[in-house]
């Protein structure tokens, strides 16, 4: 008698997941497989590191990227930046010289931010690059000096903009009502705003972001918000701009902020945004990229004063690659054109670094769980290589680094950044590595470890 009753609720709860598994299924919105989709990344994953560039008229007022919304800006009122614009020291192939001599293989450049400025020569609107003191289109200087230096073209555009005329107010809006809850005040500001209208101006400028540049190898738009009072897929008509991108580029990466969570290829990666190295182990697994800042703002801040230090870059780098991500680091140039001091100085160290370390980072990922990882140190590794490598983040003061159960796994052991052989023991199942007691000139040292 006692059996029937859970027959019955074993096939219910069957059927429940069923349904949950049906009602979750995930719409696509094109046909690549698994496996197509992997190869078309790959030069990416491989990659490792990149570097974003945000740059607009919100270096003038040198206050943050999000002036306007921070401040309340109208149009008029922020028009000084416009009129003042003329970048005299804009030379992108510094730019691409710098990034290209830290390790960085592709870059995003901010085509227009939220702000609504567009550093390129767009037939859609006046409020761009070619009539400021710029006089042309900076976005080709700058696509034309990075791929000359080899790498890899990305255009970041933003899909909120507070300056065109039919973009609807919402809660992030610079002319949002004191009361960013009230239904009412955003119907008579929005009066006259047509979504229709801008979403065809964003169709448009992406269409031709993507027509007019040669091969655009990644695509960062920026951001959604369905929330009330904000935008979301629909709004942008998400579907459709996604697939008008690939039609354009084929091979082109994109990342997730078009709000298309519902559906299997929606999106080419996550975009963990200023987290700690800690959070970024949850991201394993994924396809992710973090970006970060130097300092604490995207755009050109002058008094911004938190600038990570070379460790903490160091170990952004470090754990994304160790973790199976990319780093995209930002620099935030000057109203001039150029790099700040304070960036450029971040740069040259970053670029000592890679120049004797980078094999620990390029088509590197997490090591197989079966290598322990010594004390505070990270592990990469790469598996077309097998070499594992040691980031020694806690320098052992005794020159004696313990691999807890690499008894009969590794072949040979040497200092990544001048091949120097380091000898090592064999303690019961241990190994013990023996490291100069003085720590070589790397904040970050890394033992190479050839696997058997
Ligand atoms: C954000 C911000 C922004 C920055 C970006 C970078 O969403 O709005 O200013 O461009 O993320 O990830």
């Amino acid at each position: 008698m006692k059996k029937i009753p859970g027959f019955a609720l074993f096939i219910a709860a069957l059927l429940c997941t069923n349904v949950a598994v049906y009602a979750q299924a995930k719409l696509s919105i094109g046909n690549e497989t698994a496996q197509q989709k992997k190869q078309r990344m790959k030069w990416w994953t491989d990659a490792r590191f990149g570097m974003f560039i945000h740059w607009g008229l919100y270096a003038l007022p040198a206050r943050h990227e999000w002036v306007r919304n921070h401040e309340h800006i109208t149009n008029e009122t922020y028009q000084k930046y416009f009129d003042e614009f003329n970048p005299d020291h804009f030379e992108p192939k510094k730019w691409a010289k710098e990034a290209k001599a830290a390790g960085m293989k592709y870059a995003v450049l901010t085509t227009k931010h939220h702000e609504g400025f567009c550093l390129f020569d767009s037939k859609y609107t006046d409020y761009k690059a070619p009539n400021t003191g710029a006089k042309r289109d900076l976005v080709k200087e700058y696509v034309d000096a990075f791929r000359a230096e080899g790498i890899k073209i990305g255009f970041y555009y933003s899909l909120i903009d507070w300056h065109h005329p039919d973009f609807p107010v919402d809660k992030y809006h610079p002319l949002r009502p004191t009361d960013e809850n009230d239904s009412a005040a955003y119907a008579v500001l929005n009066k006259g705003r047509d979504m229709a209208n801008y979403r065809k101006y964003l169709y448009n400028q992406v269409t031709e972001l993507l027509s007019n540049y040669g091969k655009i190898d990644i695509l960062w738009l920026d951001f959604s918000y369905p929330e009330k009072f904000g935008k979301g897929k629909n709004d942008w008509d998400a579907v459709n701009l996604l697939k008008q991108i690939r039609k354009l580029q084929p091979g082109i990466i994109v990342d997730n902020r078009l709000n298309l969570e519902d559906y299997t290829d929606g999106a080419d990666f996550v975009t963990p945004e200023q987290v700690s190295p800690k959070e970024l182990e949850s991201y394993k697994g994924k396809v992710w990229e973090t970006c970060q800042t130097f300092s604490g703002s995207w755009g050109y801040f002058r008094d911004e004063d938190t600038w990570k230090t070379h460790r903490q870059l160091l170990d952004l780098l470090i754990t994304s690659a160790s973790n199976g991500g990319n780093l995209i680091l930002n620099v935030g140039p000057t109203a001039r054109g150029e790099f700040d001091y304070r960036a450029t100085n971040a740069l040259d160290s970053l670029s000592q670094w890679m120049h004797a370390n980078s094999n620990a980072i390029y088509s590197c990922t997490f090591a197989p769980e079966t290598y322990a990882v010594p004390g505070n140190d990270k592990l990469t590794y790469n598996p077309v290589t097998r070499r594992l490598y040691v980031h020694l983040f806690d320098y052992p003061a005794d020159g004696a680094v313990t691999l807890k159960g690499y008894k009969g796994k590794i072949k040979y052991a040497q200092f990544l950044h001048d091949d120097s052989e380091l000898q090592y023991k064999v303690q019961g199942d241990d190994i013990i590595l023996s490291v100069p007691q003085k720590k070589p000139g790397y904040e970050i040292p890394v033992v190479e470890l050839v696997l058997q």
